[in-house]
């Protein structure tokens, strides 16, 4: 087996990345694109897949200086996501497979982050905490399936920061720029207190929710309460959700590791939290590099290369791609 090519295009980012024989990753070459106003239009984001594939899979091979005759197959994000997007990042695996002969695999990509992040983590059996811009979900391996054991029941907390965000004149993506504000704020008000900024805290049994918290946010803006204590308390409130929710899979599950996954992984709070969570039990948190939180085509070849080496490849006529695919659908079979 030689290096597999991994494909990421669910939402606003396109990716290729690849990893070795063994597994393991090389940083991938991506391109995202940032709305000018409003939310991602997504035939406005497949279009800037196509007009970007070409340069971004010369870059790729270029940096690892790989030619095609160095790849044993081809992976490709067959969802969920957004369906303009995923029929991109579908045909330009189709074509590649085709001219270079080699095998077509197509893959989950909410269970692509879980892979990744034991993969570079060395993590086996975690709890994960898979938040992202349009996901939201607590994941812990059962029987041969990632199971959800709970989830947004509204928008992706990811989603909510770069809403609120966006209200604000921040622009996509918002995520980073809130956890900036939000720093600032308790850096220069120590004595802040989260009664003062109180927000709606929507754990639902193991299920989680935030438009609420969103609309709440966006009044206290509107009553005048400082930007950077709202960021601070959007963080704080949304982030303590996700982590108890966290905490209790790991309670129900016996599992003793719990793993962050997705864009909003990158930020050092919810990091902080989840880490202080597991100290507190006895568990190990672990995270990877951000490169590896952010959807990223390495993960889309680690997951491709696992499910060739105990499954098979993705005929032609089963490479559709699906808007809705869950995390529970794909069968686990390694170890
Ligand atoms: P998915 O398809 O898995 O839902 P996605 O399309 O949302 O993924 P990701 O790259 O996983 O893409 O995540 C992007 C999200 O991560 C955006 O909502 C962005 O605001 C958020 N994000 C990135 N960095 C940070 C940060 N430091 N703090 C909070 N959120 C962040
Ligand atoms: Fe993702």
């Amino acid at each position: 087996m030689g290096f597999t090519l991994g494909i990421e295009s669910t939402a606003h980012t396109f990716s290729f990345g690849l990893c070795d024989s063994s597994g393991h990753p090389q940083p991938s070459v991506s391109s995202f694109i940032r709305p000018e106003e409003g939310g991602i239009h997504p035939r406005e984001a497949a279009d800037h897949h196509v007009e970007n594939s070409g340069a971004l899979l010369k870059e790729l091979l270029d940096k690892n200086n790989l030619t095609p005759e160095d790849f044993t197959a081809v992976a490709f994000s067959q969802g969920p996501g957004l369906g303009p997007c995923l029929r991109i990042g579908a045909a330009v695996a189709r074509t590649l497979s085709q001219e270079w002969k080699v095998p077509l695999v197509g893959v989950n990509h909410c269970v692509a982050h879980i892979e990744v992040g034991r993969e570079v983590c060395g993590c086996s059996d975690p709890v994960l905490l898979y938040v992202s811009g349009g996901n939201t979900q607590i994941i812990a391996r059962l029987g041969g399936r990632y199971r959800i054991l709970g989830e947004t029941l509204d928008i992706g907390i990811g989603n909510m920061l770069d809403k609120f965000a966006r209200e604000q004149g921040i622009p996509f993506p918002g995520g980073p720029r809130v956890e900036t504000l939000a720093q600032e704020w308790i850096d220069a008000n120590p004595d802040s207190r989260l009664s003062d900024y109180e927000l709606p805290y929507a754990v639902q049994g193991m299920d989680l929710a935030f438009s609420g918290l969103l609309t709440a946010a966006r009044h206290m803006v509107l009553k005048g309460k400082p930007l950077g204590a709202v960021c601070w308390s959007v963080q704080e409130h949304s982030f303590a959700a996700c982590v108890e929710v966290a905490e209790r899979a790991l309670a129900h599950t016996g599992k003793t590791e719990v793993l962050l996954g997705g864009g909003v992984a990158c930020n050092q709070r919810l990091r902080d939290m989840c880490s202080m969570m597991a100290g507190e039990r006895s568990a190990q948190s672990f995270v990877p590099e951000k490169m590896y939180c952010v959807d990223n085509g390495s993960m889309i070849a680690i997951l491709g290369r696992l499910q060739l080496l105990y499954g098979e490849d993705t005929e032609l006529r089963q490479s559709a791609i699906n808007q809705h695919l869950r995390t529970n659908e794909t069968p686990i079979l390694w170890s």
